[in-house]
């Protein structure tokens, strides 16, 4: 039975509740106590248990979070994700200027907006009538992984937006961070607690946001300020003008902001915060310079990189100097060496540093590390913690060079360096202890063949106890168990759940499998792109350099390295052992079903909003078919698939291109 006032009161507390976090998170001016904060969630959560029928994801019980995921799925961006140039002195900003005011025509001051420059974890958050639809990471700037469920726990990020004007179906850009007070908070938690703590607040913000369990992320004091509206038709003239509006919209927007006529009043921005920003809450790593008009910024476009019209100022990183302990090498999983300083524990930036990445052997050559040497170490946007140099001052006369190891530290093969490379590898790829074990780990990770038991630490024991050597054996564990039932930790039970885990693998999909081989360059995006071309094992391995070529984003890296890993008579007696244990080496008629080709070579630009599919679907559709996406019309544009709602602008461009502007049901008649 439905009360009705129940269903009044749901209504009324979800409004209040999201009146109070926007005046709490937003404006930092709570009007009611935390405790009656929590009493009137409680009441809303204890109403939507009794009522799960009128359950909203834009309720703000969502920000508790609760919902586990399994893993987050891969989405593409509307529009890329690029990255900033970088300027590090006034000149090289002069410079940027000079390119702007050339490509616009214009003599005058340009209006720039500065900004800081956030240094946490860039998302790209999608709204569609006023309500969150999804959330997306960075990714590799053309996809991302969609942590919608983590994104609404974060409570500066609006769920349901407020006023009525702001665009039918936008996306907004930002950054999310850990507040370092909070940060510190936790780390000191962690020390006590005797676990290891976290490098810096970028990972931790990064971290979290990878966690699978929604309700962790609540818990966390996770941030996000919002910086860049993107739509076909912006509401305003103005960059600045369009963030007030999705301030008034709701929308965590940076306080920390100034419209600048001309370079002298960006510099003076620059200057302004080269001490302010020690004293901010959270990290930045400089100061973004963005042309403030959308209509200048379209005009001045982007590379593939980066946009013309805006240009990330660096502060000088912060450096200390501490001594070289000593150099350690480390071996991946692909055999690739990775050099490592053992640093003096210093204080840098707020976090106590032990250890800096040495990158390559170039590396230390260019920096002339000698043993004990008093290093420079300097920690930028970056997150691991850099040696910029040596104070050759303080060099003991007989200290001997650092030599970069001619043998691999794990298994002694002698390592290899290929023209060209920076990397040594060992290429005892069957037998080096880390790459065998790193190898196993990727195989069963749960991105791959999600063996949940069989962890990192799992795969060591197991590694150590001589059960497993090769992703194959792992098939044969369930024949093993009593051995396994003689290692410290496993019982029964945990050897059940381990037979389960590896007799569901087996069910894992063949794109996932793919992935799992671990063919170097060949990760989740890749594997799904060659699966859908190669339906079968067998198929790719027959395949040609030139075939491989054809399949959109791979280049001759990749292609080569396929044509190299089935080369290897160990790869193939994998994959042959793989195949008689169960292991999927097809695509499955699923996700050939709607598989017609009949869209190959033609590119579509989706825009505006759909009845019967999601865009995501649509995208699926199209790509399933052959067909490309782009996100903005041009030329090379065949299709413009539109829903409602379209911009104008959108449309007025494809007309003028001559393109085909087809609808949703137009679209499914051609695919059908
Ligand atoms: S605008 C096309 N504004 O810096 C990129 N980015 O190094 C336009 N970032 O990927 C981005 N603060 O994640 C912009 N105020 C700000 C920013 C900002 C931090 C990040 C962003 C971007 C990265 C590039």
């Amino acid at each position: 039975m439905i009360n009705s006032k129940d269903k009044q009161r749901i209504e009324e507390l979800r409004s209040v509740l999201h009146g109070h976090n926007y005046r709490y998170y937003i404006h930092h001016d709570p009007v009611i106590s935390d405790v009656d904060f929590d009493m009137l969630m409680r009441e809303l959560l204890e109403l939507e248990k009794k009522y799960p029928q009128f359950s909203d994801p834009s309720s703000p019980s969502v920000r508790v979070g609760g919902q586990v995921t399994k893993e987050f799925k891969t989405v593409r961006h509307t529009y890329p994700m690029l990255s900033l140039d970088n300027a590090y002195s006034l000149e090289e900003l002069h410079e940027f200027d000079k390119r702007v005011k050339k490509i616009l025509g214009s003599g005058t001051g340009i209006e720039y907006v500065c900004e800081l420059k956030y240094d946490g974890v860039a998302v790209s958050l999608h709204y569609v009538n006023g309500i969150l639809e999804y959330g997306l990471t960075r990714g590799d700037g053309t996809e991302g992984d969609d942590i919608t469920v983590n994104l609404r726990t974060i409570k500066s990020i609006p769920i349901r937006l407020r006023g009525s004007d702001y665009p039918a179906d936008f996306i907004i850009r930002g950054e999310v961070f850990y507040p370092l007070k909070e940060f510190h908070r936790m780390n000191r938690e962690r020390e006590d607690a005797g676990e290891p703590l976290l490098a810096n607040p970028r990972n931790a913000a990064a971290g979290t946001l990878k966690l699978l369990d929604s309700s962790m992320v609540a818990k966390r004091p996770l941030s996000c300020y919002l910086y860049s509206l993107h739509c076909d038709t912006p509401p305003y003239r103005g960059h600045d003008e369009n963030m007030s509006a999705a301030k008034s919209w709701g929308f965590n927007i940076a306080p920390y902001t100034r419209l600048c006529r001309g370079l002298e009043e960006v510099s003076g921005f620059i200057e302004e915060y080269r001490e302010k920003r020690k004293k901010l809450d959270f990290i930045i790593d400089g100061i973004v310079i963005k042309v403030n008009s959308p209509d200048q910024q379209r005009k001045l476009g982007s590379t593939a990189k980066a946009p013309r019209w805006a240009i990330a100022y660096k502060y000088k990183a912060e450096r200390v100097s501490t001594s070289l302990l000593s150099v350690s090498y480390q071996v991946g999983r692909t055999g690739a060496i990775t050099p490592v300083a053992n640093l003096k524990p210093v204080q840098l930036a707020g976090t106590t540093v032990k250890r800096a990445s040495l990158h390559n052997a170039d590396q230390i050559e260019k920096i002339g590390l000698h043993e004990g040497d008093i290093v420079f170490v300097e920690k930028g946007g970056e997150i691991i913690p850099k040696i910029t140099g040596v104070d050759l001052k303080a060099r003991n006369g007989g200290a001997k060079k650092i030599m970069y190891i001619n043998t691999c530290p794990e298994c002694n093969t002698a390592l290899v360096r290929e023209d060209g490379d920076a990397i040594h590898y060992c290429p005892n790829v069957w037998g080096c202890p880390p790459q065998l074990k790193g190898k196993i780990e990727h195989f069963s990770g749960r991105k791959t063949m999600n063996i949940e038991s069989l962890g990192y630490e799992t795969v060591e024991q197991f590694f150590n106890a001589g059960l497993l050597k090769s992703p194959a054996d792992i098939y044969e564990l369930p024949d093993r168990t009593y051995e396994i039932l003689k290692l410290e930790r496993w019982a029964q039970k945990s050897v059940e759940n381990l037979i389960e885990g590896i007799e569901k693998s087996k069910e894992i999909p063949y794109e996932k499998v793919l992935f799992a081989l671990g063919i170097r360059h060949v990760g989740e995006t890749i594997a799904k792109k060659i699966a859908l071309r190669f339906h079968s094992i067998e198929k790719l391995m027959d395949a040609t350099p030139e075939q491989l070529l054809q399949v959109d984003e791979i280049g001759e890296e990749i292609a080569n390295s396929i044509t190299r890993f089935f080369n290897e008579r160990k790869n193939l007696e994998l994959v042959e052992r793989l195949k008689k244990c169960g292991i999927r080496f097809e695509i499955s008629e699923d996700k050939l079903a709607g598989f017609t080709g009949k869209l190959s070579d033609k590119t579509f630009v989706i825009s505006g909003v759909f009845v019967k599919h999601s865009r995501e679907q649509l995208k699926e559709m199209i790509e399933r078919n052959g067909g490309k996406i782009s996100s903005s019309v041009s030329a090379k544009t065949d299709f413009l698939l539109a829903g409602e709602n379209m911009g104008p602008a959108k449309k007025e461009k494809a007309k003028k291109l001559g393109l085909k502007v087809i609808s949703e049901d137009e679209f499914l008649n051609i695919i059908a």
